[in-house]
């Protein structure tokens, strides 16, 4: 139970005890998890949680040869799994045992989302933790640079929530779509990252020229390896900052203009969309997914990963922003700030879709 907004405005600061009872059990429980999390990701990192979903119940010494580890680290770590309520345990036969629908949502096989992907999101933050904690003392912000393992985790996130997604929920947004792309026409991620997105759909689409532009040098290398490995040849990626594309871009040479996430944490959103506007031919649609939110704290409230989604945007998607004296949106600006700023862009008809399977997007159509 919380406090309400009346409550809140008579409160008279004396601790009910009951609710200070059941918060501070809360508050444990929120231990628990957040060290689960780290956890998760270890299992996921090492192969763990992988090798214990296609295993009959073992022991540690059974999961730690399968896996290729450590036994003394894998004994510990199968005691948190254990105590978490995720591995089960015979204490007569010291096998450890990961049912499979718990291994549904934990392994790379899995025919649903992997949180243990998403739960490496909290050591990638935690790992600019004193920056972070600097910057609330003094401002600023903290550069992609300090973020080791930002383009790894970010680019199997996307490959898990955007790439399977896009011939079946993704691209059927924009009715006609598919059928241009099979014709041939020219296409520009902004902000591609390591091009995960963009390298599926130039193999789907080999009429089509594609084009994905990143400002980090690390992630356009890996994507352009990854479409020679596949043999792409009608994608090209470039390092390229999308503050430049009003002034530097191709106006009106993009049919299709996609960003996936790459609005929010821009130095100056603004100006990229303005940019985006003008690269987009007139019969154009900017096709833009970006993380739901409301732009206000109260109705983000029962977002079924709330907590998950400002934490990043505190600690990442803000911080990147600022940290080159930007304006500093974050994740969470939200669906209203959002079409405001497609609008301030010049685009003039502004579609806001939800798809059954993604509770974290909002996908906007935009046209001129
Ligand atoms: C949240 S990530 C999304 C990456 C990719 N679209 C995906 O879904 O995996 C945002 C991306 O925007 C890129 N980015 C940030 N500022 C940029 C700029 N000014 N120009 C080009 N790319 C930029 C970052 O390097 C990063 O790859």
């Amino acid at each position: 139970m919380t406090r309400n907004a009346e409550t809140i405005a008579c409160a008279d600061h004396e601790a009910d005890p009951a609710l200070a009872e059941t918060f501070s059990e809360r508050m444990v429980e929120v231990l628990n998890s957040g060290a689960l999390a780290l956890m998760l990701s270890v299992g996921h990192r090492t192969g763990l949680l992988d090798a214990m979903a296609d295993m009959p119940p073992a022991t540690s010494a059974g999961i730690a040869e399968k896996a290729g580890l450590d036994e003394r680290y894998v004994r510990e770590w199968l005691g948190a799994m254990t105590v978490g309520g995720i591995v089960d345990h015979d204490p007569v036969t010291e096998d450890y045992y990961l049912p499979p629908e718990h291994a549904a949502s934990l392994c790379r096989k899995s025919p649903t989302d992997n949180i243990a992907v998403f739960a490496q999101y909290i050591p990638l933050l935690g790992s600019v933790e004193d920056d972070i904690v600097h910057c609330f003392r003094h401002g600023g912000g903290v550069p992609y640079e300090r973020f080791d393992r930002f383009h790894d985790v970010m680019a199997e996130d996307s490959g898990q929530s955007v790439v399977p997604a896009l011939e079946t929920h993704i691209l059927p947004l924009v009715p006609g779509l598919t059928e241009r792309l099979e014709q041939g026409i020219d296409v520009l991620d902004v902000g591609c990252g390591r091009g995960r997105a963009l390298n599926r759909l130039a193999r789907l689409f080999p009429r089509s020229r594609f084009t994905g532009y990143d400002i980090s040098e690390d992630a356009i290398r890996y994507a352009a390896q990854e479409a020679r490995a596949i043999s792409n040849d009608n994608v090209t990626f470039k390092v390229f900052d999308a503050g430049n594309l009003e002034r530097n871009g191709n106006p009106g040479a993009y049919e299709l203009i996609t960003t996936f996430d790459a609005v929010h944490d821009q130095k100056d959103p603004l100006t990229v969309l303005r940019g985006i506007r003008k690269s987009l031919a007139d019969e154009g649609v900017y096709l833009a997914q970006d993380i739901k939110g409301s732009s206000h704290h109260h109705s983000d409230r029962d977002h079924p990963i709330g907590p998950l989604l400002y934490t990043i945007s505190c600690m990442h998607c803000m911080t990147v922003s600022l940290a080159q004296d930007g304006e500093g949106l974050g994740a969470m600006w939200g669906r209203e700030k959002a079409v405001e700023y497609f609008k301030a862009a010049g685009f003039r008809n502004i579609d806001v879709h939800e798809l059954d399977h993604d509770f974290q997007n909002y996908w906007y159509v935009c046209r001129p």
